[in-house]
């Protein structure tokens, strides 16, 4: 296998994933990447990323992954064992039923407009200044509008982040941001005797947890006192149409009953919070991002909302006709994808299969090999896509053959037939925004919904530029890819609305 020397410095001075792609042009699809003592195997191939991804699944686990977010959240899907993954994902993946996601559409209409009337008041507050326009960080606001989202549609609870502080929010806030710094650390600094008490990030973050935990239990307590049998029986032929709480906990506790677990729903609750926040904030983000480099895209997307918004509110049908915006968050994930590495570690010694430049036979690797599939690498395959590194929404509808690669069926629209947004299943794993396989994202139609409402109604009102040029904004990365200071924007208020 090819090895990459990596110096210490590439790990501090700019994203790894940045180094990653050089190293991919460099060396293949499949490289070692070694620093000093310790080894990575990076994988840039559909067809590897298939075999472990979905083909030979389970004789990988998360690795390095389940160590950092294991004390965060527990047995949740993420980290947890395969035994506890297995009952779990058998009963939390059918909360996200397609009418429960159509219920969900008027939440995420109801927390997009909490974040439009915020901008249109400060518009106004600038318009008394006789200014037209509003400086914002939209990164912030798309963060504070995506924990809403999730407190609201996975347990019932309005943070209500958009317009104020609070302590449970400080305290979410403390521990991603914990998460992340221990994503980028690669010694588990955490795990040192004594360190949760001696160390004061570790202390505060201990006090963040504590605060989360406490309010994940009252909502736990809370949904379990108030189980009904008339909301069971709804929620049994998925009628979602006049509940009060439509939220996954309720789901969770009135299919279950009253006897599951307190401390594993609770770690559940906290992986999705975790997991669909900043993953979903950071899409927003990257397609105003690109969107606002784009001026004549983004005047297509506002014609098309337009067009559809002009026929009434936006209900689960109108989304179907939004092609071109939901076209928009797909090439955004495609572009920054979040995660931009999936990390696993092999249980058992394995073949990977040949990838489809110069390495045709396929490398063994031992038990305990820790991997990187890097999907920032196979989202700019200039092996896989035409102009990898432009933002042209409309290469979805493109079939392609397999120009000659082996072992790939090429990429092929009609091959989902039905499905909204394309997949790693068109694509034959060239493209995977939520991963593929088994441990295949469980809110990915979820977070495309949340997003494609949340741009609609931001675009449908506003005009939005950058403050600076797109070189200003920096990039980092830890979990997802986000920026260093802040997505800077001037907003104004659309003369052609409808
Ligand atoms: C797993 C991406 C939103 C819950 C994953 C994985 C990816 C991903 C790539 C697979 C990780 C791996 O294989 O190692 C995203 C992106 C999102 C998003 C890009 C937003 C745009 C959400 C939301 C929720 C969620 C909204 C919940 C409400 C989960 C869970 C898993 C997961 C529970 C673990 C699944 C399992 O192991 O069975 N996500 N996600 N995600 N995601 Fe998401």
């Amino acid at each position: 296998m090819p090895i990459a020397e990596g110096a210490v410095s590439d790990l501090f001075s700019r994203p790894l994933f940045f180094s990653l792609y050089d190293w991919f042009i460099e060396h293949g699809s499949v490289y070692k990447l070694a620093f000093g003592p310790k080894a990575f195997v990076v994988v840039s191939d559909p067809i590897v990323a298939r075999h472990i991804l979905r083909e030979n699944a389970f004789s990988y686990d998360k690795g390095v992954l389940a160590d950092i977010l294991e004390p965060i959240m527990g047995k949740g899907l993420i980290p947890a064992d395969f035994d506890t993954w297995k009952l779990r994902r058998k009963v939390i993946a059918p909360g996200f039923h397609a009418l429960y996601l159509e219920a969900m559409v008027k939440v995420f209409t109801q927390c997009s407009e909490r974040s439009i009337l915020k901008i249109e008041e400060l518009l106004e507050g600038e318009d008394l200044h006789g200014k037209k326009t509003v400086e914002l960080d939209l990164e912030a606001e798309f963060s504070s509008l995506a924990l809403d989202i999730i407190g609201l549609g996975v347990f019932n609870y309005d943070f209500g982040s958009v317009t104020k502080e609070s302590p449970v929010i400080k305290a979410v806030y403390g521990a991603l941001f914990e998460a992340e710094h221990r994503s980028t650390f690669y010694v588990p600094y955490w795990k040192f005797p004594l360190a949760r008490w001696l160390v004061p990030r570790q202390r505060k973050f201990q006090k963040d947890l504590k605060v989360i935990n406490e309010c994940l239990d009252g909502l736990i307590r809370n949904a379990k006192e108030t189980r009904q049998e008339t909301d069971v029986e709804k929620l049994q032929q998925r009628d979602y149409s006049n509940l009060k709480d439509a939220s996954l906990l309720r789901f969770l506790v009135d299919m279950r009953g009253a006897d599951v677990d307190d401390r594993q729903l609770r770690d559940d609750l906290m992986t999705m919070l975790i997991a669909g926040h900043e993953t979903t904030a950071a899409v927003l983000t990257w397609a105003v991002f690109l969107l606002a480099q784009n001026p004549s895209k983004m005047k297509k997307a506002q014609a098309e909302i337009d067009q559809v918004l002009g026929q009434g509110r936006l209900t689960f049908e109108l989304i179907k006709q939004l092609k071109y915006i939901r076209l928009i968050v797909v090439e955004s994930l495609r572009l920054y994808p979040q995660p931009p590495l999936l990390i696993r570690r092999s249980l058992k010694p394995d073949v990977l299969p040949g990838g489809y430049k110069g390495d045709k036979d396929g490398y063994a690797i031992p038990a305990g090999t820790d991997i990187f599939v890097s999907v920032y690498n196979l989202h700019r395959s200039p092996y896989f896509w035409d102009n990898p590194n432009e933002f042209e929404p409309e290469r979805f509808l493109v079939t392609r053959n397999n120009d000659g690669i082996e072992g790939w069926s090429g990429f092929d629209p009609s091959r989902s037939p039905g499905a909204l947004y394309p997949n790693e299943i068109i694509s034959d794993f060239a493209f995977l925004p939520f991963g593929g396989g088994p441990r295949k994202c469980v809110g990915d139609q979820f977070a495309l919904m949340e997003s494609t409402i949340a741009l609609t109604l931001l675009l449908q009102k506003f005009e939005v530029e950058l403050r600076g040029s797109p070189e200003e904004v920096e990039l980092v990365t830890g979990a997802t890819i986000h920026t260093k200071n802040g997505l800077w924007c001037r907003l104004k208020k659309r003369s052609d609305v409808h």
